[in-house]
């Protein structure tokens, strides 16, 4: 008789165990490279890009140590603003549309502006970094079920113009499969943090199949995190600015979905849009195409209420990307703000120790909380046996 009891405790526990472990995978299978650090390269990756067609632009130092002023022959646009409009996406091409994206996340403050922009049918553009999707897998699946538009942002966050061949290949399909892995399908979009790209990367996405997407209008609401002068009443006093030059120009805005402050003002410059006649898309479907994943065609994993038809390919550039160049704000400003230079690189390439820490101790708390339960369970029916 004891020995039966004991045998059967044993048995659920293993059995409870194994639930257990296996409900942790589940999450988010496979094994990933360590989180905010340059995750290793492969063969396997760097096979996927003909080196023999990549530009023979030099690997800069740092992101300060720009060309010479002048001569920029590989079309850095951190540093001078360069274009090339057969790749790059930095607009909205219809007057009228409103590219609404939202960078280096997903964060535990995501949830809150999806509950807004859902809860809206607003759909939006999310560049995600990989490290974060580890994290947050759920709250990725859950933007990605409510049809907004996932787009690659690397897996570490560097300056992309400062990384070899090998390392930004590494950067994209580490983030790329870590994305396929949490919601089934390979984006088509990246996004280069500090908008850091020159010929070289661009040759890599274009044989990695991304296409490039920057932003015409930059709030630059991540300095709110390190910087207390930063007001971020500023973000919405943008966005009203904004909408107010003339033309209804169509635009594509950068704001950030890191840092609570910021991912706060997402939902405030919604109504400012609207109110002005904007239609808000995620940036696929400004720019002509509802087809934002390898994988297929179509965008919605939910089915689309949408008027729009989508188109197979994109095949019709932004008839306005020679634009604008004084009204870009200059992203060297982005990458680099004067005062903190270090630190302008530490506030996207990781996480403050307590941001990190909380995701972390969440996730543990949830298992511990499970274990609790589970022996309470295990308790009781050993009393019951
Ligand atoms: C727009 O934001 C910048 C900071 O990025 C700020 O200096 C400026 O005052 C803001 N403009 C308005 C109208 O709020
Ligand atoms: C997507 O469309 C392109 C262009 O029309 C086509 O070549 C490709 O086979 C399509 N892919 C899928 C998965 O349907
Ligand atoms: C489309 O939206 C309308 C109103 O917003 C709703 O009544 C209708 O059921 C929706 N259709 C689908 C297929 O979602
Ligand atoms: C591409 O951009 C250049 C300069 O930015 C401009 O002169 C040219 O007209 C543009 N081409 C197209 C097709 O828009
Ligand atoms: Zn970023």
């Amino acid at each position: 008789m004891n020995s039966i009891i004991n045998n059967t405790i044993l048995f659920k526990f293993l059995f409870i165990y194994l639930l257990i472990q296996i409900s942790k995978c589940a999450n988010l299978p496979g094994s990933w490279p360590p989180l905010d650090k340059p995750p290793p390269t492969s063969s396997a990756y760097t096979a996927l890009v003909d080196l023999k067609k990549v530009p023979n632009a030099a690997v800069r130092s740092s992101s300060d140590s720009c060309p010479n002023t002048g001569s920029d022959p590989y079309c850095t646009w951190s540093c001078t603003n360069c274009i090339r409009n057969q790749t790059d996406y930095i607009t909205c091409p219809n007057s009228g549309d409103w590219g609404l994206t939202f960078d280096d996340g997903p964060s535990p403050y995501t949830p809150a502006l999806l509950d807004f922009l859902d809860a809206h049918n607003i759909k939006a553009t999310f560049f995600v970094v990989g490290s974060r999707v580890v994290e947050n897998p759920d709250i990725l699946q859950r933007a990605y079920k409510s049809g907004h538009q996932i787009g690659v942002h690397t897996w570490s966050h560097p300056s992309l113009t400062t990384q070899s061949t090998e390392q930004v290949i590494a950067e994209l399909q580490w983030t790329a499969d870590v994305i396929k892995a949490a919601i089934g399908v390979t984006p088509k979009y990246m996004r280069p943090p500090f908008g850091d790209y020159d010929d070289r990367i661009r040759s890599i996405c274009d044989q990695l199949g991304y296409k490039i997407v920057i932003w015409d209008r930059d709030t630059n609401d991540w300095l709110s995190d390190g910087d207390k002068s930063f007001n971020l009443n500023w973000v919405e006093g943008n966005f009203t600015q904004w909408v107010k030059e003339g033309g209804k120009a169509g635009h594509i805005s950068l704001e950030h979905d890191l840092y609570s402050g910021a991912a706060a003002q997402g939902p405030k410059v919604v109504p400012i849009l609207t109110t002005a006649g904007y239609n808000i898309k995620p940036v696929g479907t400004c720019l002509g195409t509802d087809s934002f994943y390898k994988e297929s065609n179509t965008t919605l994993p939910v089915s689309s209420n949408s008027s729009s038809t989508p188109t197979n390919t994109l095949n019709t550039l932004p008839t306005n990307t020679n634009a604008p160049i004084n009204q870009l704000n200059n992203p060297k400003t982005q990458s680099t703000p004067p005062s903190t230079p270090s630190s302008s690189l530490s506030q996207s390439t990781s996480l403050p120790a307590g941001k990190k820490s909380l995701a972390i101790k969440s996730s543990n708390f949830d298992h511990f909380l499970w274990s609790i339960i589970i022996g309470a369970i295990l308790f009781n029916s050993a009393f019951i046996l």
